[in-house]
C-alpha cells in the first residue's frame, strides 16, 4: 500500500468522539492530510488563547512568545474584538464582496485617522498587500511617464523594483521575487533585471543610496526606471534594523527619482516596536505602508495605506479588488482592534515592556559566559541565536532550547530563517510586567536546562 492509499483507506469510517478530542489524533491527521512542509511548529494543539496565554484542551497553558506569528499584538481574543466579530455575524452579514458596507466605511476612516494615510486598499493577507503595492507603484510610474510625455505613449521606461538582501515579504510569486532570501525563491523564475536586490542599510554598516544606482545599472536599467523601493524597518528574517541616517537617505533618493517608498510593516506595525509604526523610530514617511497581522489582531485582513491620493490615480477601475478584501467580519475585528490604539496608551505601555524585555535579555546574556547572542531587540521583538564553539549558527541547540521552553510553559517558535538557529521572541504587546517577568524566568530556566554556554 502506498502512503496515499493508506491515507484514503482511513476516510471511510467516522471519526469517533474520543479520537476527535485527542491531541494525538489532531497531529496525526494533519500529518496524513497535509504536506510535511506545513508542519513547522511544535505539536502543541491550540484549543483557545486569551491575552498572553495559549491553552490546550486539558487546560494546560503556555505564556505566548509567538503572538500567533505577530498577529495578536493587543492580546489573544480581546473581548472587544470577539464582541465585534460576534455582533457582525449576528447582524447577518458575513460577506459583501466590494459592495459598500457601513463597517468598511467606518474602518477605512479609522485607519486614515490613526495612521495619517488618507487611503486604504484592503486585502486579506500580507503577501497580497505586497502584490498590491507593486501594482500601484507600476501604474503610478506609467501614469507619470505618460504625463511627462504630454499624454503620449510614455518615455519607454522599464519597471524596476528595488528590494533588500535578507528581506521577507511573503510567499506569493511577486512577494517571493521581492524577497532577499535566495533559497526561498529558487522555485520561481529568475527576473533579476526586474527585481533588483541591494544590501540592506543596517545600523552600523556603511551604506549609501549609490548602491541602488550601481545595482540598477548593472541590471541594465537606469535609476529613473525604478518604480519603487520596498523594505522593512527591521528585517524579520535577521532582526537587523535600518540605520536612521540611511533610512532618510533612502527616503530622499526615492523622492528625487519619483520612485515610491514602500515600507512593509506587516509584522512591525501596531505597537510591536514600541511605536504605533516602526518607521516613526527613524523619522521617515513611506509613500505606501503595508499592514496586516496586528491590523485586526485576529482575522485575516491586510491593507496598503496610501500616503497621497496621487499614487492611486492611475490604477484602473477594478484593479485593486479581490473576493474577500472587504470582508465585513474581518473588518469588524479590525475596527474594534484599531479602537484599542486610539488613545496611544497601549503603545506607551508596549515601549515600557520593550525596555523590560531588552533588560531581561541583557541580564540573561551577562549571566552566560559565552556565545549566545541576542539579536536586535526593538520593542517587543527580539531573537536569540544559538551558536556553536566555532561561532557558527547552531540550529540543533536552538531547537532543544525551544523544546525546553515549551516543556516549561513558554510557547516559542524558531523560524526557518537564519538556518533555523534563531528563537524569535514576540510576546503580545499587551503582556503585563508580571507575565513578562515570569516568561523571562521560564526562558532562563530552560536555557539552564539546555546548558547553554
Ligand atoms: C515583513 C513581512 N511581510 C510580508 C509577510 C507576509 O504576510 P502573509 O503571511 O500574511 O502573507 C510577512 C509574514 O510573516 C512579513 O513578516
Amino acid at each position: 500500500m502506498t502512503g496515499t492509499d493508506e491515507s484514503l483507506a482511513l476516510l471511510g469510517r467516522a471519526v469517533t468522539q474520543d479520537e476527535a478530542q485527542d491531541d494525538a489524533w489532531v497531529v496525526s491527521t494533519l500529518r496524513r492530510h497535509e504536506p510535511a512542509a506545513m508542519h513547522t511548529q511544535h505539536p502543541v494543539v491550540w484549543e483557545r488563547a486569551s491575552g498572553s496565554r495559549v491553552f490546550n484542551r486539558e487546560g494546560r497553558s503556555w505564556l505566548d512568545w509567538t503572538s500567533g506569528i505577530l498577529t495578536a499584538n493587543a492580546g489573544h481574543a480581546r473581548p472587544e474584538v470577539v464582541e465585534a466579530i460576534t455582533e457582525q455575524a449576528r447582524q447577518g452579514l458575513l460577506h459583501a464582496y466590494m459592495f459598500p458596507t457601513r463597517v468598511r466605511a467606518r474602518t477605512v476612516r479609522a485607519l486614515a485617522e490613526l495612521s495619517g494615510f488618507p487611503q486604504s486598499v484592503l486585502y486579506t493577507t500580507g503577501a497580497e498587500a505586497v502584490e498590491g503595492a507593486l501594482k500601484i507603484s507600476s501604474r503610478y510610474a506609467a501614469g507619470r511617464r505618460r504625463e511627462r510625455a504630454g499624454g503620449g505613449g510614455g518615455d519607454g521606461g522599464r519597471n524596476v523594483i528595488v528590494t533588500f538582501e535578507g528581506a521577507f515579504h511573503g510567499r506569493t510569486l511577486g512577494a517571493q521575487l521581492s524577497g532577499g532570501l535566495p533559497a526561498q525563491r529558487d522555485w520561481a523564475p529568475e527576473l533579476d533585471d526586474v527585481f533588483v536586490r541591494v544590501p540592506y542599510p543596517a545600523r552600523g554598516e556603511a551604506w549609501t543610496a549609490e548602491v541602488i544606482e550601481t545595482a540598477v545599472r548593472s541590471a541594465g536599467s537606469r535609476p529613473e526606471d525604478v518604480i519603487c523601493v520596498m523594505g522593512e524597518i527591521y528585517q524579520g528574517s535577521t532582526l537587523r534594523q535600518i540605520d536612521p541616517v540611511a533610512a532618510r537617505e533612502l527616503r530622499e533618493w526615492c523622492s528625487r527619482h519619483d520612485a515610491l517608498l514602500v515600507v512593509d510593516e506587516i509584522q512591525s506595525g501596531f505597537g510591536r516596536t514600541g511605536a504605533l509604526f516602526a518607521h516613526e523610530h527613524v523619522g521617515i514617511r513611506p509613500d505606501l505602508l503595508l499592514v496586516a497581522k496586528g491590523l485586526s489582531g485576529s482575522l485575516p485582513i491586510s491593507a496598503v495605506l496610501v500616503g497621497d491620493e496621487r499614487f492611486t490615480r492611475h490604477v484602473r477601475p477594478g484593479e485593486l479588488t479581490s473576493t474577500h478584501s472587504g470582508n465585513p467580519v474581518s473588518l469588524a475585528a479590525a475596527e474594534a482592534n484599531l479602537a484599542l490604539y486610539a488613545d496611544g496608551r497601549l503603545v506607551e505601555e508596549a515601549a515600557r515592556r520593550g525596555r523590560q524585555l531588552a533588560d531581561g535579555l541583557a541580564d540573561w546574556v551577562a549571566g552566560l559566559p559565552g556565545r549566545r547572542r541576542i539579536i536586535g531587540t526593538m520593542g517587543l521583538i527580539a531573537g536569540v541565536a544559538c551558536t556553536a564553539e566555532d561561532g557558527s549558527l547552531d540550529p540543533q541547540t536552538s531547537q532543544r532550547l525551544a523544546a525546553e521552553c515549551i516543556e516549561r510553559g513558554l510557547l516559542v517558535c524558531v523560524p526557518s530563517t537564519l538556518g533555523g538557529a534563531m528563537l524569535k521572541i514576540m510576546p503580545p504587546v499587551t503582556t503585563s510586567e508580571a507575565e513578562l517577568a515570569e516568561a523571562l524566568a521560564l526562558f532562563g530556566a530552560a536555557s539552564d536546562a539546555v546548558q547553554l554556554r
